[in-house]
Parts: structure tokens; C-alpha cells; sequence
């Protein structure tokens, strides 16, 4: 078995190294030149939704400290930064009325990166949902997700004539199923059949989203969605487990593939939804509108997960009940092995299995890996942080990627989570995710080791070694 340790492997001069963010992670200034609160601002004020109460008021403060944070990135040589637009600063309550000082800012951060060489990949919608469209029913509602083609073309006029790669939604699986079924996300529901029909108004904005941004945007701009599917493998060889993950594939990540990669929902998650929902949220036509043609499908992947059917025993075993509508009947556990602070198993074979996985469904779909990384927290001592765990995990994950490119997967970069430590949602700042060291106290961003590493990698293309750090 290979341990995925292979430095030395080389990318293409056109494969694309990045660092990725999200709005509401990193921006604060959350009342500032007109922006008013999303439904994270509502989640994370309310008591005991957070780890600690931590907000997002201020973060990182990425807001005021862009330029120098773009003069970081472009020290790094990295070649894209993707970020996400805050909906509540460029379209402060859903609809209507448009914050100029809003997309000005967004218009200096992108202008700040072409001039840096950096290519802007910007997300529309990293989550955070103006409030009073959650007052008015949220991404339940179809109206939302026209809301969201209208923030996308507003945003698109004033931006499309420099993004290079619009990434319409992120993740929708986690808006959908953690916002809506469990709760542990905002808005903090825990109502299965609204989840399933978030999921459907989520693809559908995205569909909506990439007609009204091809209207406005320079024809060279790509267009993509990022997804955040799952590695699953069944618990066992019985066949009950092997349906057992062929039902979590179908409502983890078939119901999002399957509208906006093919136009269908797959017949298996209807199947196991029925429980629930009869899908008559799905109006004549919404799923040719899903599927647009994109030019890149994004991926934010982390750790595999195992399935078995059956009831989670108790509270402290390593089985436990999926989060997904439909599969309530399905328990999920993750292996012995090394693990990061989110106690997320490192499995670098379940990246190339996926990106394989993929292929082999969609033949010769281009892949950007949006997102992936680790949280560590190792000290800070004397201006420096040696994170050798990141450097191990980052050196694998991309071994994980070049295989599957040597496997003939067209993957056209990767994008590591995150260029800095933030606010991890439910997680507060307990999550340190950053290949750059954030003091919040202070806002003194300090690189990681494993920034100097990647930055090497970034120069010269070449996996390199775990100490190659000069
Ligand atoms: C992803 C999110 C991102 C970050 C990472 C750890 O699902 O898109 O914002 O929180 O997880």
C-alpha cells in the first residue's frame, strides 16, 4: 500500500496552486458600509451555537487588511486566490435595492490580485444567506434561489469583466443538510423535508445563477460550483453495506451531481426519500435549467467516510447516525489512523479514489480541487510555526491528486484550505486550518512552514520534499 509520499512528481506549468477563503470566515467589519446581518450572523449571536459564542464580527478583519493579505498570497507565488462575495454587502437584504460600497470593495480586492498576477476565483455564495430571505423561508423556497440569480447577474455586470473562474455555490451539501436537517449550521433547522427541498432550490440557483452570470461576464470566464462530495465505503462486504453506500452516494452526492452534471436526480435518492418528500418541489424544466454547461466542477474534499445499515449502538461508539435525509437507517464511522484537530481521519487514498470515481462517471470532466487541508494547532515559538503534520498532509494530498492524474483524471488545480486561520463555523477559532498563523488578538499573520512549503511547490510545480522549506 502506498503512503502517498512521493516528492518529486511534477504538475503541468498550466496546473493552477492556490489558497482558498470564505466571506463570512475571514471578512468582520460585518456592519460596515452598508453590509447587514446573513443567517450566520443571526447563528453564530445566538447562544450555544457556537463553540465559545465566536462570531464572525471581526475574524480575520480581511475586510480592512486585504491589500496587505493580497501582498501575502502574491509572497507565497501562488497562482489563484479564491474567495467568497458576501451576499448581504452587495445585496444587503436579499433583494432589492444594490450596495454600491459593497461591490467596490470586491471590485479593489479583484483589481488587487490581477495586479499582483493572481488569478481571482470568487464564490457567490460561501453560506452566508441575507436574513430576510431566511425570514421569508430561506433555500426551502424557490424564491431564493431567484433571489440568487439576481445577486449573481448584479454581481457579474460589475465583476465579469475580470474573474477568471465564478464558482456559484459552495458545498451546498453542508447549506442543505447541516443547516436545514441537523441544525448545526445557520439557520439552524432540523427539518429533513426542508433540507431536501434547500437542496433542490440550491441546484436550481445554481443553474439560475450560471445563465444570468454567461448574459453579463466575459465569454473567457469559467463557470463552476464547488461540491463537497464524499469518499464512501461501505462497513463491511455484506450486502446490505454495499446498498448501505450506494444509498449515502445517492443523497451525499448523487442528488448534486446528478442534476448539475446530468440533469437527473438519481432514482435511488428518490427512493429513499420517499419517506419524506414526493420531490413536487421539482417544477417542469428546473432540472435542463440545473444543467448548465460549467467549465470546471469544483471539489472540497477532507476525509472518507464508512456506512453500514443500522442503528448507531450508542452515544459513544464510532458508529453514528448519518446526517442525511432518507438514510436515517445508516450509520457512519471513521477508521483508526492519524487524525487532525477536527478529528477528521487523514486518508489520502480516498481523494484519489474519489477524483477516479468521478472520472469514471463523467468522463474527462475537468476538476478543481476548491478546497483541502488540516487544522493543527502547533505553537508559534520565536516568529515560527513548524507544522510538520500539515507539510506531511499536504505533501500526500497532492501525491493523492497527481496519481489521479497519472490515472487520467483532468484535474486543473488545487487550492489549499485555507490561505489563513478563521472562523470555523460551529467551531469558532478553535480550528486552525491556516498555512498562515493568525493572532487574533493582534491580526498578526505569520506563515506556517508548510506556506514555505507549499510556496515551493507553487514555484516550481514539483512535490518536494517535507523539509524542503528554504
Ligand atoms: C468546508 C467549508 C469551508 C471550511 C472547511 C473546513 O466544507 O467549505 O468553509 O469550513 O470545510
Amino acid at each position: 500500500m502506498t503512503d502517498y509520499r512521493e516528492p518529486g512528481r511534477r504538475f503541468g506549468d498550466d496546473f493552477v496552486f492556490g489558497s482558498a477563503t470564505a466571506s463570512y470566515q475571514v471578512e468582520g467589519a460585518v456592519a460596515e458600509d452598508g453590509r447587514l446581518p446573513s443567517i450566520w450572523d443571526t447563528f453564530s449571536h445566538t447562544p450555544g451555537r457556537t463553540m465559545n459564542g465566536e462570531t464572525g464580527d471581526v475574524a480575520c478583519d480581511q475586510y480592512h487588511r486585504w491589500e496587505s493579505d493580497l501582498d501575502l498570497i502574491a509572497s507565497y507565488g501562488l497562482d489563484a486566490y479564491r474567495f467568497s462575495i458576501a451576499w448581504p454587502r452587495v445585496i444587503p437584504t436579499g433583494t432589492g435595492a444594490v450596495n454600491q460600497a459593497g461591490l467596490d470593495h470586491y471590485s479593489r480586492l479583484v483589481d488587487g490580485l490581477l495586479e499582483r498576477g493572481i488569478k481571482p476565483i470568487a464564490t457567490l455564495y460561501h453560506w452566508d444567506l441575507p436574513q430576510p430571505l431566511e425570514d421569508a423561508g430561506g433555500w426551502p423556497e424557490r424564491a431564493t434561489a431567484e433571489a440568487f440569480a439576481t445577486y449573481a447577474g448584479v454581481v457579474g455586470a460589475a465583476l465579469g469583466d475580470r474573474v477568471d473562474t465564478w464558482i456559484t455555490l459552495n458545498a451546498p451539501l453542508c447549506a442543505a443538510y447541516l443547516g436545514y436537517a441537523i441544525g448545526i449550521h445557520a439557520p439552524g433547522r432540523t427539518d429533513p423535508v426542508a433540507a431536501l427541498r434547500a437542496v433542490h432550490h440550491l441546484n436550481l440557483g445554481h443553474g439560475l445563477a450560471v445563465q444570468a452570470l454567461r448574459s453579463v461576464v466575459s465569454p473567457a470566464a469559467k463557470m463552476s460550483v464547488t461540491n463537497n462530495l464524499s469518499t464512501v465505503r461501505p462497513g463491511s462486504d455484506d450486502p446490505a453495506d454495499l446498498h448501505a453506500a450506494e444509498k449515502a452516494r445517492a443523497i451525499a452526492n448523487g442528488v448534486f451531481t446528478g442534476p448539475q452534471l446530468r440533469g437527473e436526480y438519481p432514482e435511488l435518492a428518490i427512493q429513499v426519500t420517499a419517506k419524506h418528500t414526493d420531490w413536487s418541489f421539482v417544477a417542469d424544466g428546473d432540472l435542463a435549467t440545473i444543467h448548465q454547461p460549467i467549465d470546471v466542477f469544483g471539489l472540497n474534499w477532507y476525509t472518507p467516510v464508512w456506512v453500514r445499515q443500522g442503528e448507531a449502538p450508542d452515544p459513544a461508539s464510532p458508529w453514528q447516525p448519518t446526517v442525511s435525509p432518507g438514510n436515517e437507517d445508516l450509520i457512519t464511522e471513521s477508521r483508526d489512523g492519524l487524525r487532525t484537530d477536527m478529528d477528521w481521519l487523514v486518508d489520502p487514498s480516498g481523494l484519489e479514489e474519489l477524483l477516479i470515481d468521478l472520472d469514471r462517471e463523467f468522463p474527462g470532466l475537468p476538476i478543481l480541487v476548491t478546497e483541502n487541508g488540516c487544522a493543527y494547532d502547533d505553537p508559534l515559538v520565536d516568529g515560527r510555526v513548524h507544522d510538520t503534520r500539515r507539510i506531511d498532509f499536504l505533501q500526500r494530498h497532492v501525491t493523492a491528486v497527481h496519481r489521479a492524474m497519472d490515472a487520467g483524471v483532468n484535474v486543473t488545480g488545487y487550492l489549499v484550505w485555507s490561505l489563513m486561520d478563521n472562523f470555523e463555523w460551529a467551531e469558532g477559532y478553535s480550528q486552525r486550518f491556516g498555512i498562515t498563523h493568525v493572532d487574533y488578538e493582534t491580526q498578526v499573520r505569520t506563515p506556517r512552514d508548510s506556506a514555505l512549503w507549499y510556496a515551493r511547490l507553487a514555484r516550481t510545480h514539483q512535490i518536494p520534499e517535507v523539509d524542503d522549506i528554504a
